[in-house]
Formats: structure tokens, sequence, C-alpha cells
């Protein structure tokens, strides 16, 4: 009996996939199908699959022409699968002509000719609308934001909102194409969508004149400096069907998932503690050393050292201790935050005028993981265990600026791509507003 796989996305099946399904099913007798699960393929730079793995693995055993089923999980999976079912062809469309040659070691490898005019890209474009996007703010990371979105194909930024309208004028002019609109609402009437990218205590009220004027929000972190106001947002937009998620750009990257998928599923054992660090050695002049309400390094970067956090130890914390070295102008150059969760212990770091090693180390039980710096640009990390020469090394491509990993899942949660995981919880936004606010009650000036 000849075995073939075959290994794809297969995202919105269409007749390309029938037809390479069909030629592959003829070079044997046993077709596998074998599908990268959601995480993976956002690992290989497919940024916007709609269709869950659940709904792809369906679709295909819908269709008839597959024997077997299976999901391809990760880097290296091919050569395990291709192993444990004995298979004895591997297909693939002529596009990926030379790509699988390195498995020419394990079985014969066969390009069949790729269906001309269709594709997965295509039909997602067909079928789902055009998201016009409009930003509101234009500081450092709006030029980032913008050319990580051109990599997004159902977005399109349109305009560009500040009160200074001059600022708008000068970052439209470097940007062909971005309109400056003079108010909030003009740019609410042209869009379905914004970005906000102000200053972090002007997020709450752009983010509610936005979502009551019917359009999803994706707001830089920290997306709210008080725990009822992100409450609100997030129970305003369930309840009127729109999308409203802070960018945290860590929460949605590969790496990142992976690396918590990971942990969750007992590799260290029960984790007893998360010691993470995020500092950046800043210039005097910037927003973040002279907004002496809102500025400091933990505002800045305390949502990135909270994630791991919340995401393995949940919400309920029992303790939470803010220990900073202010400077005169009363911001927190340093902060060392501590939160004890039962027996469960985290120490995080934020600096923007004390460097540290930007590392994450998540101890447990039977052993502990340790992500490079920049961790939070996740990409390469280990498990290591009580045998020093025993290390599981992960890398994960972190591609670009991150920004891609955030606007692909706003993209595709406002279309509604149904059984998606949802990266970044409300509940866990919620809790970061409710520290943000604990940290800033406290730094408050006499
Ligand atoms: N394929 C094909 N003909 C097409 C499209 C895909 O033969 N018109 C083949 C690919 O070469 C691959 C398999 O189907 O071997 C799965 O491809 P996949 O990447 O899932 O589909 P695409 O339509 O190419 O997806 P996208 O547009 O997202 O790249």
């Amino acid at each position: 009996m000849k075995t073939v796989i075959t290994f794809g996305v297969f995202d919105q099946l269409h007749n390309g996939h029938i037809n390479l399904l069909r030629a592959s099913k003829e070079l044997g007798d046993f077709l596998i199908v074998a599908v990268a699960t959601d995480l993976y393929a956002l690992e290989r730079g497919k940024l916007c699959v709609a269709d869950t793995l659940q709904m792809r693995m369906q679709n295909i055993k819908n269709c008839g022409l597959a024997d077997l089923v299976v999901a391809e999980e990760y880097e290296g999976h091919k050569i395990d699968l291709i192993q444990k079912y004995h298979a004895d062809i591997v297909t693939a469309g002529s596009d990926w002509q030379g790509h699988f040659d390195y498995l020419k070691e394990y079985c014969d490898v066969i390009y069949l000719p790729r269906t001309e005019g269709i594709s997965s890209t295509k039909l997602r474009n067909q079928s789902y609308p055009k998201i016009r996007l409009g930003m509101i703010g234009n500081g450092r990371i709006a030029n980032r934001f913008l050319s990580e979105s051109v990599l997004i194909p159902g977005l399109e930024v349109s305009s560009v909102y500040n009160p200074h309208t001059m600022s708008a004028e000068r970052f439209a002019e470097k940007h062909i194409g971005l309109q400056v609109r003079s108010t909030a609402e003009e740019l609410f009437a042209e869009t379905d969508a914004v970005y906000i990218c102000s200053p972090h205590d002007t997020h709450y009220g752009y983010a509610k004149q936005a979502l009551e004027s019917g359009r999803h929000v994706l707001c830089e972190k920290p997306a709210v400096l008080k725990k009822a106001e992100a409450e609100e947002l997030f129970d305003f937009a369930a309840r009127n069907s729109l999308v409203f998620m802070e960018g945290i750009k860590t929460a949605y990257s590969p790496g990142f998932l992976r690396l918590i998928k990971l942990v969750k599923s007992g590799v260290i054992g029960d984790v007893y503690d998360i010691d993470a660090s995020f500092t950046r050695l800043t210039e005097a002049g910037v927003r973040e050393w002279q907004d002496r309400q809102y500025g400091g390094s933990f505002t800045e970067f305390g949502s990135y050292v909270l994630l791991p956090v919340l995401k393995l130890f949940g919400c309920t914390y029992d303790e939470i201790r803010f220990d900073s070295v202010l400077t005169e102008n009363g911001l927190d150059g340093y902060t060392k935050t501590t939160l004890i969760y039962g027996n469960q212990t985290a120490t995080l770091r934020t600096g923007l005028n004390v460097k540290t090693e930007g590392q994450m180390i998540i101890s447990g039980t039977k052993g502990y993981l340790h992500a490079e710096a920049p961790w939070w640009k996740t990409s390469v990390f280990e498990i290591r265990h009580e045998d020093p020469d025993r290390k599981e090394r992960y890398c994960v491509p972190f591609a670009g600026d991150g920004l891609r990993y955030e606007i692909a899942d706003f993209v595709c949660r406002i279309w509604g791509c149904s059984g998606r995981e949802n990266r970044l919880l409300p509940e866990e936004s919620i809790t970061m507003a409710g520290i943000m606010e604990s940290f800033l009650q406290k730094r408050k000036p006499g």
C-alpha cells in the first residue's frame, strides 16, 4: 500500500486545494492531509487565516478525498508525521517547487501543477470587506504601525487625526494617501475602525467616542488607566458587537503564544515564579519623561511584564507591591513590581533610566523556561532542567516590528472569524488597567 501525505493551511477550502488532493490521491492508496494549526500557520507568516483549525480539518473530511486528516503543529512535524505514518510520497503544489526537497531523505517528493487563478488569499479578499482604518495620534509608534499595516491585505489606513493639526499634516506628508481630518468625528465618519496611539490619558475619551460612533477600536497599551473605564469600554463593545482590543503586540505574537501553551502543558511542572524585565534607556524630552502625570517606566512598559503573569497566574492576585526609584520630576525611572498569588510570586522590572537584562525566567517544579532578551519580541527560548545538558530550544519567528500580529488579529476579529481564541482576554486588560490605577495612586506626589 502506498501512502501519500500533503501539507497546507487549506483556509477557505477551494478548487485549487481539491485538485491537489485529487491528484495526490491518484498517486497512492491512502491519502493523509496534514493541516497547519492556527499557531503554526501564524508562525509561518499566514497572518489572517479566516477558518479555525477545526473548520479547516472538517472541510477536508467533508470533501471525501482524504483517508486521514491530522494537524501539523510545529517546525519539524512534517518529518515526524512522514515517519509515524510511513509515508512513501509527499506532494505539494508547484508554487512550493524545491521547498520540500529536504524531505527526499525520507520519501519521494512530488510537486503537482498549481491550479491557476485561485488562492485562499484571493477568496478572503472577496469574502471579507476591506476595513478602512483611521489613526488617532501620530507619535513614534504610528510610523511603525503604518509600515506593518500594509502587510495586512484586508486593511486600508485612510486617515489620521491629531488635535495638533500641523503635527498630523507633517506626518501625512510622509505617508502617501493618508488624509488629515480636523476632528475625531470626521475621522469616524469615513472609517470602520480606529487605532488609538495618542498619549495614555486620552485613550479612554477617544475609545469611548469611537465605540459610541459604532467603530471598532484597537488601542495602544496601556489601553486605559482605570479599572472602571476598562470595564465600561469592554462592556459597551460586547453589547454592541464591536471589537475593542488592547495593542500589546507580544500577546498576539506566535512565539509568546507558543511559550504560554508550552508552560501550560506542564513541561516545567507547576509554575511558582515569574521574573521578567523590560528596560529601555530613554533620552529626556520624550513623552514618557515629559508627561508628569502619566509618564514613567511602569505606565510605559508595565503592560508587557504583567502579560505573562496574568496569562499564567490569572487575574486574581493576593498582593501587589511597587518599589520605585523616582526622578526629581516625580516619575519612576525604575519600578520593581512584586505580585503574590498564594504560593506563586512574580518580580517585574521596568526602567527608563536603569538598564538590566531583558530576559524572562519562569520557574517550575520540574524545570524552568528561559526566554532570551528581548523576551517581549518572543523568539528564542529554552526549557532547562536540573541536568544542565538537557535543554530544549525553541526558535519562533517574530517578524519585523511585530505589530503585524496584533493588526491581523484585529482584522480577523472584525471579520468575525468565529471560533478564534481571544489572544488577550478582556479581564486581562481590565486587571492591567486596575494595576495601572493602583500604581498611579501610590506614586502620586505628596
Ligand atoms: N494549492 C494549489 N493550487 C492553488 C492553491 C493551493 O495546488 N490554487 C496547493 C498549494 O500548493 C499547497 C496546498 O494547495 O500544496 C495548500 O496550500 P495553501 O497554502 O493552504 O493554499 P493557498 O490558496 O495557496 O493559500 P494562501 O493564499 O493563503 O497562500
